[in-house]
């Protein structure tokens, strides 16, 4: 059988996912809501309130849903204030990802990957047999543009997160600029806008440049990570061919439904996207006092850290055993890293104690 499968697939290591509450509530023998779930940077909120009851009452999940996506992208449109022929939703933005390079990366075709970022960027390349050309970010997770720049002759693609995943800063207005000069197709990930305020975003920028695709999300902001719906902005000439090669149901009803709700719910949702960031701001100060953790500035719904004198991996096994769910990075650029998502006000406590007390545990 193995002779059979694309060699290359064979040896992909494949994406490092997380496991849900309910699963990681029975491996620990804990009732789920004892777990502070902070490992996967979702919505602690939950969906709106109206995106539930819209769901509650929506009778039509027997039937195919709308594969042109119609009454979504039109909401899309005014609430982004973007021609709809310019937008296509998927099953997440990591469906966009996935879209976008089996649109414009053929076979062997390079693709720019800036680490420590977002695996899937990754992740799709490989399997959508793309090449990945690394340009490390700076120490600072600035990107390094002349690196990019000089790769750029060998490529098609770049993938850049705004925040970054999982260094929390935004890619700056002229780095921008030099990435769309290259001609590459750029595209500029957006799922953690909502935290950082969307002033910061680049989707104005869309209708002057044809090689700029921005993507955002309903998991972070609208609570929505477990329906999977996502969408990208992008020129028409992009976006139709999107539509053509997407999977025709691609937004399944449910989805629809709670994005149209969610939309319409949107000063609530933006309310709830502020106190995420306070709680950032205050978990972050927490983590700052404590001597062995160095916290990186974020304007995300998560931060990172990097532990010294002590072995992360031992620190986020320690919190799991409590029922505290963290991200562990140990990669080239992010060595004893955690990355910890923002919860609710009342999370920071009990992870802050959790934290003295292993900190006490392994002499620190
Ligand atoms: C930078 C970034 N982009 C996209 C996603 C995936 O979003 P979605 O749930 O819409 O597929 C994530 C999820 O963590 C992310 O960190």
């Amino acid at each position: 059988m193995r002779s059979m499968i694309r060699p290359d697939l064979l040896e992909l290591p494949g994406y490092v996912s997380i496991a849900p509450t309910d699963v990681l509530a029975e491996r620990l023998g804990i009732p789920p809501e004892r777990v502070i779930k902070l490992d996967g940077n979702e919505n602690p909120f939950g969906p709106s309130e109206k995106a539930l009851a819209a769901l509650a009452v929506e009778r039509a999940y027997h039937i195919y849903p709308d594969p042109d996506q119609g009454r979504v992208r039109a909401a899309l449109g005014r609430f982004l204030d973007v021609e709809p022929e310019r937008i296509v939703c998927g099953l997440g933005s990591d469906d966009l990802i996935d879209l976008v390079m089996r649109a414009v990366a053929s076979p062997g075709d390079g693709v720019i990957n800036c680490p420590p970022t977002f695996g899937m960027y990754p992740f799709s390349t490989e399997v959508a047999g793309g090449r990945i050309i690394d340009v490390p970010r700076q120490e600072s997770f600035a990107l390094d543009v002349a690196a990019i720049e000089r790769a750029a002759p060998d490529a098609k693609l770049i993938f850049l997160a705004s925040p970054n995943n999982p260094t929390g800063n935004l890619l700056r207005s002229h780095e921008l600029d030099a990435l769309l000069d290259t001609g590459l197709i750029v595209v500029v990930d957006e799922a953690y806008i909502d935290f950082a305020g969307r002033d910061h975003s680049f989707l104005p920028r869309i209708a002057e440049r044809e090689n700029l695709v921005v993507l955002r999300t309903f998991s972070k902001w609208a609570g929505l990570a477990g329906l999977r719906a996502g969408y990208g902005v992008m020129s028409k000439t992009l976006a139709s061919v999107l539509m053509t090669i997407k999977q025709p149901y691609n937004l399944n009803v449910a989805a629809g439904v709670a994005v149209l709700a969610a939309l319409d719910d949107a000063p609530q949702l933006d309310e709830r996207a502020c106190a995420i960031a306070g709680v950032r701001d205050r978990m972050a100060q927490a983590l700052a006092a404590v001597p062995w953790i160095t916290v990186y500035p974020s304007v995300a719904n998560f931060v990172l850290c990097r532990l010294d004198g002590v072995d992360a991996l031992e620190v986020k096994n320690r919190l799991a055993s409590r029922g505290i769910f963290v991200r562990y990075f140990d990669t080239a650029m992010l060595r004893n890293h955690l990355r910890i998502s923002a919860g609710l006000e009342e999370h920071i406590e009990p992870v802050m104690r959790a934290l003295r007390e292993i900190g006490a545990e392994l002499g620190r």
